[in-house]
């Protein structure tokens, strides 16, 4: 993770928001590169999940909606997460990511270990249980360590168990439910009735737009509503980089279909076609696995979710939540609106409220995986044939932020240079590609290798002087081979567009 920070900060990609003002946990802001990578992930899903498929339809709602919206949805009353404070650090937690166990040493419990959720939590714990043993000269085996949620907690543990910070007990608070929406206020008035929230989820602007679109479009069911678009929750902790933030951004699907349907059938569907569109921007299959929530767990309006999870650099976590959500929405909306969200069946000739299938995907957490997955260091050979370290991102030529670099062999050959700027130009129009005539032409490479350009184009004296065709240099093989520029063209859109 470490690395991959730095490489961003150091070439533009993401940066700490409010920065010069020390930062300000749980949001950032993308610069130049990062922008451009966002936007490309944002284009594939768009033109994959909505303009290629004829079964669904775009929208772009409003991020602050009435607040009745948030009342029907449920989340006004329960969107929280529980929280543990510790007095002494003034540190706060999120209840269900704190661990604890009882520490016991041959049947008998000698303290508490607790330890914040991470990759290594049981060796963590483990080894501060030991510490605790040596610490307290007692004699024989250690038992086991089992760690469980700090949630799961009895009230007369909440005493023993230590806080994470300080390695103290007797300072951590009993669990609190804590609400997640931001809320602002709408109007001149700040009173209690001007109250409205920053959506958490672009969801809801679905649902309460899905009479509109029924009434005004031609679709039949099944079909889906697509959106992109900021979400902000108050993260408790926000946490990995740009995993987990109160400022971000998600595209969600709510697809409908008939309550007669197979929906296991549907579910299973749409959790292998958004597997395969992760791949398809360059995720590893084996870097993706399910999550499949179990039945006690799921809300109480839920069928199924699964969750795709992704092997980030802080653990297996998840990246996509495919949810079957029944009717629940739609009928909360409908009761608490007094409008229909009755649809006509032609193909059954009923009528009734749909139940919805709820792919549901974060765009930033994407990009970290998009950027853990492309994440390099090898070895290559430079101008002079010595063997090179370099860093390079693999990213896939659909997302990259920069499609091809335009390098003129020589700065100061008006000849080469005429030739490179003109292509530049022409390439230009099209995607977002580089020019770039100074320095020697491994280190422009390694630049360009750096922030992921799949592709290098040399214009060298054969370009002008024999038979116009140039280099074309492959990042991740570094193979090189001459092409014309209409070969050049169609190679480059059959890999970016295609
Ligand atoms: N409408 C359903 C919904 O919002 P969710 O599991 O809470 O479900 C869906 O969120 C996706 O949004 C997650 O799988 C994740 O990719 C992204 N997401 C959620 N909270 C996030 C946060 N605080 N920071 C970044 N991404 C987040």
């Amino acid at each position: 993770m470490e690395d991959i920070v730095g490489l961003c900060k150091r070439r533009g990609f993401i940066f700490q928001s409010s920065e010069i003002y020390g930062g300000y946990n749980g949001f950032y802001d993308y610069g130049p590169l990062g922008v451009e990578l966002r936007n490309n992930i944002k284009q594939a899903w768009w033109r994959d999940f909505v303009q290629r498929r004829d079964d669904m339809e775009g929208l772009d709602s409003t991020i602050i909606m009435h607040p009745k919206i948030w009342k029907a949805s449920g989340h006004v009353d329960g969107f929280s997460d529980p929280m543990v404070d510790c007095k002494e650090s003034k540190l706060r937690y999120r209840a269900d990511q704190l661990f604890f166990a009882p520490v016991i040493v041959e049947g008998e419990k000698i303290g508490y270990v607790s330890v914040v959720e991470s990759i290594d939590q049981q060796e963590v714990a483990e080894k501060a249980a030991a510490e605790m043993k040596r610490k307290m000269a007692k004699q024989g085996e250690l038992g086991p360590i089992e760690l469980k949620e700090y949630t799961e907690a009895a009230p007369e543990e909440y005493e023993l168990i230590p806080s994470p910070a300080t390695g103290k007990p007797g300072s951590l608070t009993e669990p609190r439910e804590f609400k997640l929406m931001f809320e602002t206020k709408v109007g001149p008035l700040a009173d209690d009735s001007a109250t409205a929230y920053l959506r958490p989820e672009t969801a809801q602007g679905i649902f309460a737009n899905y009479k509109n679109i029924v009434d005004t479009g031609r679709v039949k069911i099944p079909f889906g509503i697509a959106q992109i678009g900021k979400a902000f929750r108050n993260e408790i902790t926000p946490r990995n980089f740009i995993f987990r933030s109160r400022e971000f951004e998600q595209m969600e699907i709510e697809y409908f279909i008939a309550p007669s349907a197979d929906w296991k059938a549907l579910h299973r569907e749409w959790i292998d076609t958004c597997t395969d569109w992760l791949v398809s921007i360059g995720l590893p299959r084996e870097g993706i696995t399910e999550d499949i929530h179990p039945e006690d767990k799921l809300a109480f309006y839920s069928q199924a979710t699964t969750d795709l999870m992704f092997d980030f650099p802080h653990g297996e976590q998840e990246l996509w939540g495919i949810a079957c959500r029944s009717d629940y929405d739609l009928k909360q909306h409908q009761e608490h609106s007094g409008k229909s969200m009755t649809i006509f069946d032609e193909a059954t000739k009923e009528k009734y409220v749909p139940h919805v299938i709820e792919p549901s995907l974060g765009v930033d957490r994407t990009l970290l995986a998009v950027l853990t997955a492309a994440y390099t260091e090898d070895e290559v050979p430079n101008d002079k044939g010595k063997v090179e370290k370099r860093t390079v991102m693999k990213f896939s030529p659909k997302i990259a932020p920069v499609k091809a670099a335009i390098f003129p062999l020589l700065k100061n050959k008006p000849e080469l240079v005429e030739v490179a700027e003109k292509l530049y130009k022409k390439l230009q129009r099209r995607w977002n590609v580089f020019y770039d005539a100074s320095g020697a032409i491994g280190r422009r490479y390694r630049r360009q290798d750096e922030i992921g350009t799949p592709y290098g184009i040399t214009i060298d004296f054969d370009t002008v002087e024999k038979d116009g065709t140039v280099t074309l240099r492959d990042r991740d093989t570094c193979e090189q081979r001459r092409v014309s520029e209409a070969e050049l063209i169609e190679f480059l859109e059959e890999q970016i567009d295609g």
